[in-house]
């Protein structure tokens, strides 16, 4: 048995929708709804909204919707169960114990034993970093200028040359080898047995935005490869959406933030001070970052290396922000390869004056297309000023197209009534509108089904912001005359709902335990209505529940049964359908 659903209803009730996601999403208010830049996908204008009177979020461009508990779970990656405490504990209800589902508990145990072994491990490689055998571990990591308060701070620690003391010492912890292999501690080999997947490294454990240890990246101490090994993908690993330090950067009031590559860049920017640097993972940025990123910080600086893999990589960071619309200025760390050797040879003061002095993303990429061409050559500084032109067009913002033909036009020597023309030209040949077509990916055909559906969602949506329709639905539409299962079973407790006299969206959501299925079930209740069209009301709801039933005789006639109850039903049916299509309904 899971919580009862009472149990789960009052803490739901005592959170306030508005309250929880104001706290993660900056909402504005319009009309009844609130707004705000989706926390899930990347968007440059709102379309995630939250609805008071459903007590529901949802977000029309990516689909993602559901209660104060959904949220939490899409948001901190949290199980429900881990919402449903911390929810709890924020209303003053107190939790009783073992009162939940097989399924559930056997997923929330499995995700707490995972942090668990990665936590333990941790303090065993933090130990091993200050014992005998970690000695050429704690040499190298404070040989690279690191103090014992920061090695601290950061949890490193260090595998040494046994290659199971690990494995011997988690299973004297009590954790079973399967676990150890599935989390990436461990591998298994006919020769060798169960051992250690660090071995001989120093190990920097890798901690997600609530400072659980989900990871690690182990380094070895000379210049052997793989440099770097770093765990795989868990259930509590997700690299495509967790930066190392953010653990770090979320208690950070510098209100930017500073991206770069590396571990050891991350650790040498904080022990400066600059107590707002992250980096990704092992892997290049992602949208999935550029998104939790945007959460934490409002402007970015770029402290990638300064070599040519560095530009490149920097160059694709600068688009994935600019499709977010955020900004975003580059740090020269020149002469020095990254921020680590650049803070140990020239220091913080130096540091933060490149931070000040940081190139805006813009002009970063011209220089970088300099590069490619012969200023003082006629031909190519042609070439290089239409480039330019075409990169202008890519404002939107007409004040800040100008301000940057502008710039342009004084940095390289040219007027700016010349520069502008030629952004005017290119602008007439479709340049900078590439962002603004839709992918080919992302164009959906528009099925029947789809439609139908679309049709079924209205009606719920209508019922629920307008209950007092329900005594006219009421006598058309049954449950069962939704189509897809989920919609039918929503339709039934909303119905039970109705029939009681209280309409509660957000609690129906809370008894489906699936995710996905929760933000289909939020889509449910925010369809966009468009009813004053044409100002019949009536017209337009007998258009609605018509369109329901007529699909739902229809898929019934179509289902082949040929007993003698299915054909009373199918008469039934077209005789309903027949008076409902002369019905007149008044609104
Ligand atoms: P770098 O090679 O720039 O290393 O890789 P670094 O961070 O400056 O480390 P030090 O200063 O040599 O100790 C940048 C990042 O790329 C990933 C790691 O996340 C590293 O911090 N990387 C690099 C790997 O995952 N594996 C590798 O073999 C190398
Ligand atoms: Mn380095």
């Amino acid at each position: 048995m899971r919580y009862s659903d009472e149990l789960i209803e009052e803490i739901r009730s005592k959170n306030d929708i508005l309250d929880i996601v104001g706290s993660y999403v900056h909402l504005q208010k319009r009309g009844s709804t609130y707004f705000g830049l989706c926390p899930f996908h990347n968007e440059k204008t709102p379309s995630f909204s939250v609805t008071p009177s459903k007590q529901m979020y949802y977000c029309f461009g990516c689909q993602k919707g559901g209660n104060v508990f959904t949220f939490l779970q899409e948001y901190e990656n949290y199980t429900f169960k881990e919402a449903l405490e911390v929810l709890a504990q924020k209303a003053g209800v107190e939790l009783p114990e073992n009162d939940y589902s097989e399924e559930d508990k056997r997923k929330d145990t499995r995700r707490k034993r995972m942090l668990e072994i990665n936590k333990e491990a941790a303090i065993y490689y933090a130990h091993q970093l200050r014992s005998p055998q970690g000695e050429a571990g704690y040499k190298y990591l404070t040989g690279r200028g690191l103090t014992d308060e920061t090695l601290l701070k950061f949890g490193l620690g260090f595998a040494n040359v046994t290659s199971d003391d690990l494995v011997r010492y988690l299973r004297q912890k009590g954790f079973e080898d399967q676990l150890m292999i599935d989390a990436g501690l461990a591998g298994f080999d006919e020769k060798y047995g169960l051992h250690d997947k660090f071995w001989n490294r120093v190990m920097y454990p890798i901690q997600d935005a609530n400072h659980r240890v989900i990871g690690f990246g182990g380094r070895v101490m000379g210049d052997a490869k793989p440099k770097y090994l770093n765990s795989k993908e868990t259930e509590v690993f997700d690299k495509s959406r967790n930066l190392y330090g953010l653990n770090l950067v979320r208690s950070s009031r510098a209100g930017y933030i500073i991206l770069c590559e590396g571990y050891m860049d991350v650790i040498a920017m904080h022990q400066a001070g600059f107590d707002m640097a992250a980096a990704s993972l092992g892997t290049a940025f992602t949208s999935g970052q550029a998104t939790l990123v945007r959460r934490f910080a409002s402007k970015v600086y770029l402290a990638y290396d300064s070599d040519t893999a560095g530009t490149n990589a920097a160059l694709k960071a600068i688009g994935i922000l600019k499709d977010i619309d955020m900004s975003c200025r580059i740090i020269n760390m020149e002469p020095y390869k990254d921020p680590d050797e650049f803070i140990k040879n020239l220091g913080k003061d130096e540091f933060q004056k490149r931070i000040d002095d940081a190139m805006d993303s813009f002009f970063f990429e011209l220089k970088i297309l300099e590069r490619d061409h012969d200023l003082k050559d006629a031909e190519s500084r042609t070439e290089f000023l239409h480039k330019a032109a075409e990169k202008l067009c890519e404002f939107e913002d007409e004040i800040r197209r100008e301000n940057y033909i502008v710039a342009t036009a004084d940095k390289y020597s040219v007027t700016a009534d010349q520069l502008r023309r030629l952004v005017i030209q290119k602008a007439a040949k479709g340049a900078g509108l590439k962002r603004e077509l839709p992918k080919p990916s992302t164009v959906k055909t528009v099925t029947n089904e789809d439609l139908v559906l679309t049709k079924q969602r209205y009606l719920i949506t209508w019922l629920s912001e307008e209950p007092s329709i329900f005594s006219i639905v009421k006598k058309y539409i049954e449950p069962s005359d939704f189509t897809d299962p989920l919609y039918m079973e929503v339709a039934r407790q909303m119905y039970a709902d109705l029939e009681a006299g209280r309409l509660n969206p957000a609690a129906i959501i809370s008894t489906f335990d699936d995710e996905n299925d929760q933000s289909k079930v939020a889509s449910l209740f925010n369809t966009t209505l468009v009813i004053d069209n044409g100002n019949d009301r009536g017209q337009a709801l007998h258009d609605v529940i018509y369109m329901v039933k007529k699909n739902a005789v229809e898929s019934r006639s179509m289902s082949g049964t040929v007993d003698a109850e299915s054909i009373i039903r199918q008469m039934n049916d077209k005789k309903a359908l027949e008076e409902l299509r002369k019905a007149n309904i008044t609104l």
